[in-house]
């Protein structure tokens, strides 16, 4: 298990249908200017940021926050850890925007993971693991000196933190758009959970911003 005094919260922005992109899955921001805002800010308060290989690919981007956004944020001593779990690896991906002195980039994966090419072509450390899993990665975070951990999706990573019960709140921001696709991912995606079992939350904030909802949730039963 990670250590007790990990925070761990994810951040989502959908559509009403509870859609995070389009059955295309393009490259698109859902939310408003204020949605990126608080994205920032919520970046800001990480000690890391884990996402799954498949959002990590197509947004190809580091993941840190933008200080012209979040003035208000303290300097960071030392950079931002993103930790991508993934299956394939991440020598597929543009690698135009790596390395960036911002980031410490974790590659957690399996042990066929090429532990040379990803530090020679991206400046990443490999972390190996025979069967890795959430419980694993946030350990390895744990293990790092993490004590807050911010997930950024997709839908299959966040449905597998709710499974093992390691996620403390869920940020989500309401866009007002329709995107539709029953392909289409989403927020929580995986096998979907037993109607005995659903996860339960409680609304610990809601801030209207024009058309735009940001809801903060605890979930019940955390740990
Ligand atoms: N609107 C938003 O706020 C938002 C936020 C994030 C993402 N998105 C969108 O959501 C979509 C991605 O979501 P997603 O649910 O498809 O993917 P995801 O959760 O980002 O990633 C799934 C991937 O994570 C890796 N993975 C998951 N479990 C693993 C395990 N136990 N061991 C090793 N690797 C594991 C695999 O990566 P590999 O494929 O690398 O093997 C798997 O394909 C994209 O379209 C993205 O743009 C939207």
């Amino acid at each position: 298990m990670p250590a007790p005094g990990l925070f761990v919260y994810s951040n989502t922005a959908t559509s009403i249908d509870g859609k995070i992109n389009t059955v295309a899955q393009d490259r698109l921001a859902l939310g408003s200017h204020e949605d990126k805002r608080v994205m920032h800010l919520l970046r800001a308060q990480a000690d890391a940021i884990l996402v799954g290989g498949n959002t990590f690919r197509r947004w190809g981007l580091p993941l840190v926050e933008d200080p012209r956004l979040v003035p208000e944020a303290p300097p960071r001593r030392r950079p931002v850890i993103n930790a991508v779990l993934t299956r394939r690896g991440l020598l597929d991906m543009d690698r135009r925007r790596f390395p960036d002195p911002r980031v410490e980039l974790l590659v957690l994966g399996g042990p066929q993971l090429d532990a040379a090419a990803h530090q020679r072509d991206l400046g990443a450390a490999v972390l190996r693991h025979d069967a890795p899993d959430v419980t694993w990665a946030l350990s390895v975070l744990a293990a790092r000196g993490c004590r807050r951990v911010l997930v950024e999706g997709g839908g299959d990573l966040i449905a597998q933190l709710l499974e093992a019960g390691l996620l403390d709140e869920i940020f989500l921001t309401l866009c007002p758009l329709v995107v539709g696709g029953v392909r289409a991912p989403t927020a929580v995606d995986g096998p979907g959970f037993p109607g005995a079992a659903l996860p339960r939350l409680k609304l610990l904030d809601l801030r209207r911003v024009e058309d735009e909802l940001f809801l903060r949730y605890a979930v019940a039963g955390s740990r």
